[in-house]
């Protein structure tokens, strides 16, 4: 309860401060880098923690004025979505959470869903609810094996052809630098997300005792290719950036 208020007060203020304030402007937001929208939206995607926005600088840069669908999982604060609408001014910003964040989103022009995204009867109902067609999916709700896995199985369908399904602090894969039981590593490190990512890049195959065979036959074949960005910083911070095919042949 006390994260909801909490909540709820940043993103008040944060919506408070568009439109009064003469550098937050819609102007000002759309000549600033998104490593510069972080004086303004301070997530752990920044600069001084994971740095995973040095990473989606030049991926999103091309993309910034266009009319696309962009869906992050895991909302807390509300920063992050904050940071899309505003760093994508044309778009339409989704978000899912376990918690519902549904009246601290309120006006903020972020649409939210409650949804577990390890329950994919949760994920079809936000496919649908939704209308899915995501140019980008960003994972970065819980951060535990099965779920990151069980995501990206379900709803690599929900990409548009030449879309990117992205997943953040892979370095949950690693016990040695998060030793967290919440993550879900099994003992002898076989069902990791890291390890799944790194035998595709070198097999072409899907290793996952999380996906259903027909998820982890739709993901070979219609990955393009996937990036693993290892950001060698005191986190050990990495993360997995999957491209979709922009040609898919109907199954
Ligand atoms: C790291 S925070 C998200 C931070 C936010 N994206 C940002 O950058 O400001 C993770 C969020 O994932 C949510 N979460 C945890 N497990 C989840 C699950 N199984 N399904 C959906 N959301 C989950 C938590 O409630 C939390 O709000």
């Amino acid at each position: 309860m006390k994260a909801l208020i909490f909540t709820t007060i940043i993103l008040v203020q944060a919506g408070f401060s568009f439109g009064q304030d003469s550098t937050g402007t819609s102007e000002w937001f759309r000549s600033k880098s998104l490593p510069e929208l972080c004086d303004t939206f301070r997530t752990d995607k920044c600069p001084d923690r994971h740095n995973f926005l040095e990473v989606y600088e030049p991926l999103f840069e091309p993309m910034r004025d266009d009319s696309i669908r962009f869906f992050e999982i895991g909302i807390l604060t509300g920063l992050s979505h904050l940071m899309w609408v505003n760093y994508f001014q044309n778009a339409e910003v989704f978000g899912i959470d376990i918690k519902d964040y549904s009246a601290a989103a309120a006006g903020s022009g972020i649409q939210t869903f409650v949804a577990d995204q390890s329950n994919r009867q949760d994920l079809y109902a936000f496919m649908r609810a939704s209308g899915a067609n995501f140019d980008v999916i960003l994972d970065d709700g819980g951060h535990a094996m099965d779920h990151q896995q069980i995501s990206l199985g379900c709803m690599f369908q929900a990409v548009k052809p030449g879309g990117m399904f992205i997943i953040e602090d892979v370095h949950t894969s690693l016990p040695e630098f998060y030793p967290d039981s919440s993550f879900h590593v099994d003992r002898l490190e076989t069902n990791t997300t890291l390890l799944m990512i790194e035998a595709f890049i070198r097999t072409g195959k899907i290793y996952s005792e999380y996906m259903l065979p027909v998820e982890a036959e739709y993901l070979e074949q219609t990955i393009d290719r996937i990036e693993l960005h290892y950001l060698f910083n005191e986190r050990h911070s990495i993360v997995c950036v999957i491209h979709k095919k922009e040609a898919i042949e109907p199954r």
